[in-house]
Parts: structure tokens; C-alpha cells; sequence
């Protein structure tokens, strides 16, 4: 049996026509625009070689001791990879890359146009390149993990993703690197067009919870980040809560920092369970420019002086240096990211937490079975104990990620004839979900529906060419079909977008 090895992947969404870009703001805010552009935000993707920031390639060549791969990065942002055991050796040009570099920085590669992650990062805090956070278990090079739409709808804007499939997108991928203006002041051409008359969101404007949503777009992620059954995409304005919903354990603050942990650790403040909706990002945070290290101090402060006395603690200047220390977070290796729970002393570790755990919306808000069905969901796929309370909640839903998430419940549970009917659904609905056609392949495979199975991995492979799993399934199909010209070709084709694929290799070598 398959294990359900890929997600549901939603559909990603396109730049729209009411955006203008940021460029088209300069002209009339010229100096928000200038200080913003030198934001870690702002520059928060592009293409590789623009922009001022410069990796550092004195220790561009490492290995990789899980994998036993060898790795080279160039200055030309050319990566060399190696691995001694398969025999196998490439190379793929780093295009466009992920982050300011303030932490440090993940890449993009594409073959025909579909964009994959690169497995290799840079860590800025220790000039280093090293494999990608989350390849540290990976036994070969992998090279065909595709790009998430979420990745891309945090660090770039006004994405330009090909219709039906999982992830081609146009060159550019995206018109504009980092975050544009337009992410937190929605779309902005008709205030262009009239001169500055037209309608513009300014946040600070917003009542509490539709201020804190344009942050939360992006800062916020809890234990369980999913998307609601509605359609339509976020706009600034509007409440994020009626399209995503974040949720975390009840009463249970995460002892653990993430990346995109500021919200979760913020509320847990005292500061901010003390002053309410009075204290929001953008009490200690200019949206349009961060502080040059020099004033980093004077500034802060003067963020906390907004409701502290300076009597209250005579320790010194820097308020946030003891208060607010910068912690490794548990995702990403070689990282420190600012404690946001504001703690009064440097924090002992939590007792260990027991007892039954319940999520409930970050925002307090009430929710739906489904989609806290979903939530469960994502958590029980990491963790054990979960999954009897999603499948329970996730019963009566009807819209596609629900019954993707259903469908591999019960793969897991074993039941073969529910899963299946689950996929004939979500392919009816939407016959680009790659996952579902895959896994529907395999039973239909193994019912003797052997024309069909293959019909449903190759029209997954027009989804994306790289899914392995589809490839060398179709590939063994072909060969029991006699088909072997073309069960050789699959795999060359394979081995292009994932050229260390053990499987793969070994059913050509028989081929041959
Ligand atoms: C042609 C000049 C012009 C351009 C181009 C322009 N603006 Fe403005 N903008 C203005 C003027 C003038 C105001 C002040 C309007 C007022 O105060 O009523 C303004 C006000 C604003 C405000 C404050 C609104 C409020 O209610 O407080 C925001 C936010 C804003 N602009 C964002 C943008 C963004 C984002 C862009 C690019 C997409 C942009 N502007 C492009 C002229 C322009
Ligand atoms: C569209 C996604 C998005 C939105 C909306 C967003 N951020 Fe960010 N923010 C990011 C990303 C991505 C980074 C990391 C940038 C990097 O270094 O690559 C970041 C970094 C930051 C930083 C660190 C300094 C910097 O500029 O890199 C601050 C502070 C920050 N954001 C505050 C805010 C505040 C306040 C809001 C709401 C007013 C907000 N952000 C809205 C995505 C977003
Ligand atoms: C929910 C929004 C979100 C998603 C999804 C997301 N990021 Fe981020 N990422 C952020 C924010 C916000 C920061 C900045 C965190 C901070 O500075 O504390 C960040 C930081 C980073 C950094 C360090 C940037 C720096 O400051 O130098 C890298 C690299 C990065 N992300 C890569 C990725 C990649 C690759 C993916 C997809 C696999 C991804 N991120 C998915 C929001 C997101
Ligand atoms: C990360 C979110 C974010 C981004 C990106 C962003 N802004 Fe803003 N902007 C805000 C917030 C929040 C405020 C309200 C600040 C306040 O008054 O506390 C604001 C206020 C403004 C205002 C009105 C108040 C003022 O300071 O004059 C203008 C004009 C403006 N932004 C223009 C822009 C332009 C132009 C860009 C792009 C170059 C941009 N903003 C990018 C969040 C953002
Ligand atoms: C919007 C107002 C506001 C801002 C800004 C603010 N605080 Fe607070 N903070 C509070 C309030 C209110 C309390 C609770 C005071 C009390 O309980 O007597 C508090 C409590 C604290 C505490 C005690 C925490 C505890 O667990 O007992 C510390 C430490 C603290 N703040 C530090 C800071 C620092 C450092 C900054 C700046 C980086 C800051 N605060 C910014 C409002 C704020
Ligand atoms: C009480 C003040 C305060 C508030 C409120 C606050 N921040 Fe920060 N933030 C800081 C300080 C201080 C730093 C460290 C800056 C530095 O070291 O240069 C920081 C750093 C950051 C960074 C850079 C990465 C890191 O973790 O070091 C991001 C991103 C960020 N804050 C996002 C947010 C978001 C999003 C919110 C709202 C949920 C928020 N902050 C609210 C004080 C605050
Ligand atoms: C050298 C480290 C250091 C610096 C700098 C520092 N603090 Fe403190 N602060 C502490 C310690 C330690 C405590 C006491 C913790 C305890 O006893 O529980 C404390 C206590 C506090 C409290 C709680 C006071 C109370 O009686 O409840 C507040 C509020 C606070 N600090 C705010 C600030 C502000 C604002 C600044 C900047 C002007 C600042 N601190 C600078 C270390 C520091």
C-alpha cells in the first residue's frame, strides 16, 4: 500500500487586477516607500543576485552526513550536488530565493517551469550553507519537493501560478519579491487612479480584530493553521478569521518558540492580557522601517515607555535586551528569534505538560465541526491520539480539503472502500488534486483496473511531473503491461526531476 504521501495542495492564488504593485505608490509616498524598501519584508524573495544582501560562499561546500550527499554552492548561485553511494551528480541553478536574509535565506530551482525547494539553505546567523530546515532526515538528494503556495504567500506578492497544476508558475513567479504594500493595504489601483482619493486601507484605522488580521496573515500559525470552506482570498480590511483560522491548546501556552510564533507568544504577555487591544504589532513595531542597530536600544524603550513608568525598573536601558531574549526556535536549525511573551526573568522550562489537550480558536472566536475537524487533522498526522476526534468532527463535511483529509483517515484506518469512494469524489469536484488521483491509481491497480490506474498517474504527472510516487507506479504498470519503451521512458523522465531516486534507478538498471 501507498502511504498517502502528498497533501492536499490549494489551489494558489493569482495576482489580481485591482493591485497596482508598490512601485506605483512611490511616486506620492516617496519616503514610506524608500524607508520600507530597506524592510527585511520588502525583500523578503527576488530573484537570486538582485537586491543588496550577499550570501557569504567561503563555506559554500559541505556534507550532508544523513544522506552521505555532497553539496557545492557557487558564487553564480550554481549548486553542486553529489552522492557517492548512488553515483549520482548534478547540478541545478539556485533562481530565486526565500527570505531577507536577516536569518537566513531557502532557494527556489524550477525544471519546465514547475519551482521546487532547494535542499540546501543559507544560515546567516553563522554564514553557513546547510541542508534545508526539514531535510535533516532525508537518506538521498531531494531535489522535487515542490514549492508550497503557502511559502509564497508569506514572503512574496502577486503570484502568477499556472491553472491546474500543483505548482508551474509563470516567469516570473511572482511580480513582485517581499511583501508589497498591497498585502497589508489591500488593493490599491483605484486610490492610484483617482490621485489619492480613492479607498485605501490604513490598519491602524481598523477595529482591534481587522487591525491585528493584516498582521496575523503572516505572523500567526498556532499548532494548526487551516483554511475555512469559504472561497475567495483575504483582503486587508476584512476579518482573517472568516478564510483561516489558527488554533492552539487550551490554556496551554506552547513552551516552544516558532518562526511564526509572534502572535501566539505576544498574547501570552502580560503586557498584552494587561492592556487589551490597546497593545497591538504596531505599538513597538513601525510597519515601514526597522530601527538601525544603533537606535535599536532608544527605540524600544521608548515602545515600552508608552505605558511603563521608568521607575518601575531601574536595570538598565535595554528594556527588551533583558525582557524580550532571543531564543533558538524549535523549526528551523541555527536560528534565534525574539521572545515575544515579554517574560519578567529568563524562563525555566515548562513543566512537562499532562492530561487531555483541547484546541480552541487562537481568536476565541466559535468554530465550526469542521474546521476544527480540520485542525485535529493536521495535528493527528504528527502526533498519535488525534485522529478518532478529526474523523468524528469531519463526518459531515463536504468541501475537498475535508474530504482529502476524510480520504486519508481512513487510508490509514485501513478502510480501502471508503478511502476510494472519497477520491472518486474529490476528483469529480476537482480533477486536479494529484493526491487523490495517485492514491485512487493505486486501488484501482490493485482491483486489476490496471487501464485506469495508469490514466489516473499520468494525467497527475501533467499536475507535476516531479510526483515520484505516481512515476514509478506508472513505470511498473508499463512494465507488467510490456510496455517496456515506455515504462523507460517514465522513468528517465523521473529521474530528471529527482535524479537520487533509489527506485527509480533500480527499475531502469533492470530495464537496460
Ligand atoms: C497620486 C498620488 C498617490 C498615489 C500614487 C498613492 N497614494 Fe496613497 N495617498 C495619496 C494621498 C493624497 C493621500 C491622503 C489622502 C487623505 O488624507 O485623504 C493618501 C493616503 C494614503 C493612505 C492613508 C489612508 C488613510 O485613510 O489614512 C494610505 C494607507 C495610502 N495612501 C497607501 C497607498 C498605497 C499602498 C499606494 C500604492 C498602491 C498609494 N497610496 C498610492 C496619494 C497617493
Ligand atoms: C504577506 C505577509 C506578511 C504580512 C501581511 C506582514 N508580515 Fe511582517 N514579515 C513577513 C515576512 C515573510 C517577514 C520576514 C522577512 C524576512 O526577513 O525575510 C516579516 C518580518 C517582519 C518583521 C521583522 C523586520 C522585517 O521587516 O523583516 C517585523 C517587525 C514584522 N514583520 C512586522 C509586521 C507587522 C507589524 C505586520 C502588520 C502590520 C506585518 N509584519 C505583516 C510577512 C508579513
Ligand atoms: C505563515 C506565513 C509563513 C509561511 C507559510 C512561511 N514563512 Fe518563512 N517566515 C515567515 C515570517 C513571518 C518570517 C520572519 C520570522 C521572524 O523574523 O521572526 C519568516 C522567516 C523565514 C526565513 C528567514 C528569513 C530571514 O529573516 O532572513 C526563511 C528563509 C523562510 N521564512 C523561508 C520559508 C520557506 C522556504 C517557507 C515555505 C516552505 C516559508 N518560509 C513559509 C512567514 C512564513
Ligand atoms: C506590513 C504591513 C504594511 C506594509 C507592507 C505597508 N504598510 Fe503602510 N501602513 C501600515 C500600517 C500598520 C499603517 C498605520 C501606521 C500607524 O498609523 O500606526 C500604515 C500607514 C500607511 C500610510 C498612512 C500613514 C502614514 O504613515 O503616512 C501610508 C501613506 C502608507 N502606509 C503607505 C504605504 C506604502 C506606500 C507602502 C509600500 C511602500 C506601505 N505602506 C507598506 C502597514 C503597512
Ligand atoms: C500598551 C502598553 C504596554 C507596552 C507598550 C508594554 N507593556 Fe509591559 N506591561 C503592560 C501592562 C499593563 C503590564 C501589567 C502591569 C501590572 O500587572 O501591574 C505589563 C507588564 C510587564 C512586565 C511584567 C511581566 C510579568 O510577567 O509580571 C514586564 C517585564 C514588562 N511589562 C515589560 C515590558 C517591556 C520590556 C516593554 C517594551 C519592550 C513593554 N513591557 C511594553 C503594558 C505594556
Ligand atoms: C512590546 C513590544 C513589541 C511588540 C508589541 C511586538 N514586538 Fe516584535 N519585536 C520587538 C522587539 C524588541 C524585537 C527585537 C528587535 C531587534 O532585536 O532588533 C522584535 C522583533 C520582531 C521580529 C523580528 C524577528 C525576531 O523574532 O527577532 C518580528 C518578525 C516581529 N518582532 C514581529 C512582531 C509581530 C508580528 C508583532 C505582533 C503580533 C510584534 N512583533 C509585536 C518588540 C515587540
Ligand atoms: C538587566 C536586565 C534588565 C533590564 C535592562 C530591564 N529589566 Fe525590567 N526587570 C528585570 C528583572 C530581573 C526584573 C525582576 C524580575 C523579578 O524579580 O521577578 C524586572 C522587572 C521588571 C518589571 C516588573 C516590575 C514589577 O515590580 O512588577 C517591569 C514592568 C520591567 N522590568 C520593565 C522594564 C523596562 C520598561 C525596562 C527598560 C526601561 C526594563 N525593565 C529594563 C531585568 C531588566
Amino acid at each position: 500500500m501507498l502511504p498517502w504521501a502528498l497533501l492536499f495542495f490549494a489551489a494558489t492564488p493569482a495576482a489580481v487586477l485591482d493591485e497596482a504593485g508598490s512601485r506605483a505608490c512611490a511616486s506620492c509616498h516617496a519616503e514610506i516607500y524608500r524607508k520600507y524598501s530597506a524592510t527585511g519584508m520588502a525583500r523578503s524573495s527576488g530573484k537570486t543576485g538582485s537586491g543588496a544582501y550577499t550570501e557569504s560562499f567561503e563555506h559554500g561546500r559541505f556534507g550532508d552526513p544523513a544522506s552521505g550527499a555532497g553539496y557545492r554552492v557557487r558564487a553564480d548561485y550554481l549548486l553542486e550536488f553529489a552522492r557517492a553511494a548512488s553515483g549520482v551528480q548534478g547540478e541545478r541553478k539556485l533562481e530565486y530565493f526565500i527570505g531577507s536574509g536577516a536569518a537566513g535565506r531557502s532557494y527556489l530551482h524550477s525544471v519546465d517551469g514547475f519551482l521546487f525547494q532547494a535542499p540546501v539553505s543559507y544560515y546567516s546567523q553563522t554564514a553557513k550553507w546547510d541542508v534545508s530546515p526539514g531535510y535533516q532526515r532525508q537518506r538521498s538528494i531531494h531535489l522535487s519537493r515542490p514549492i508550497e503556495t503557502a511559502c509564497l504567500l508569506c514572503h512574496a506578492s502577486r503570484l502568477q501560478p499556472v491553472a491546474g497544476t500543483q505548482n508551474r508558475f509563470g516567469t516570473p513567479p511572482f511580480l513582485e519579491g517581499g511583501v508589497s504594500c498591497e498585502r497589508c493595504h489591500g488593493p490599491g489601483k483605484q486610490h492610484v487612479l483617482k490621485g489619492g482619493a480613492g479607498s485605501i486601507v490604513n490598519p491602524a484605522k481598523l477595529d482591534a480584530a481587522r487591525r491585528d488580521s493584516v498582521c496575523a496573515q503572516c505572523h500567526l500559525t498556532g499548532e494548526a493553521r487551516i483554511a475555512r470552506a469559504t472561497s475567495g482570498v483575504y483582503r486587508p480590511g476584512e476579518l482573517l478569521s472568516g478564510y483561516s483560522l489558527s488554533f492552539v491548546w487550551e490554556g496551554r501556552p506552547s513552551p516552544d518558540m516558532k518562526v511564526t510564533s509572534h502572535f501566539e507568544k505576544l498574547w501570552q504577555s502580560r503586557c498584552k492580557q494587561a492592556s487589551g487591544d490597546r497593545l497591538w504589532c504596531g505599538s513597538c513595531h513601525d510597519p515601514h522601517a526597522q530601527p538601525a542597530p544603533a537606535q535599536r536600544v532608544a527605540y524600544y524603550g521608548s515602545r515600552c515607555a508608552q505605558c511603563h513608568d521608568a521607575a518601575v525598573c531601574r536595570r538598565g536601558e535595554d528594556c527588551a535586551g533583558c525582557h524580550m531574549p532571543k531564543n533558538r526556535v524549535v523549526d528551523v536549525e541555527h536560528t534565534v528569534y525574539t521572545d515575544h511573551a515579554i517574560p519578567r526573568a529568563a524562563r525555566s522550562p515548562d513543566a512537562a505538560l499532562s492530561g487531555e489537550r483541547r484546541l480552541v480558536s487562537f481568536w476565541k472566536t466559535p468554530v465550526e465541526d469542521r474546521d476544527l475537524g480540520m485542525a485535529y487533522a493536521v495535528v493527528a498526522a504528527r502526533e498519535s491520539g488525534f485522529q478518532d476526534r478529526a474523523l468524528e468532527l469531519l463526518r459531515k463535511a463536504d468541501d475537498v480539503p475535508a474530504l482529502s483529509q476524510l480520504a486519508q483517515i481512513y487510508d490509514r484506518l485501513g478502510d480501502e472502500e471508503k478511502a476510494m469512494a472519497l477520491c472518486e469524489r474529490i476528483l469529480r469536484a476537482e480533477p486536479t488534486q494529484a493526491a487523490a488521483a495517485i492514491n485512487l491509481g493505486t486501488y484501482r491497480m490493485q482491483r486489476g483496473r490496471a487501464r485506469e490506474a495508469m490514466r489516473l498517474w499520468e494525467d497527475a504527472l501533467t499536475r507535476n511531473p516531479a510526483l515520484s510516487a505516481a512515476s514509478v507506479n506508472l513505470a511498473v504498470a508499463q512494465i507488467r503491461a510490456g510496455a517496456a519503451a515506455a515504462a523507460s521512458a517514465t522513468l528517465v523522465k523521473a529521474l530528471e526531476y529527482e535524479p537520487d531516486h533509489e527506485m527509480a534507478r533500480r527499475l531502469l538498471k533492470d530495464l537496460n
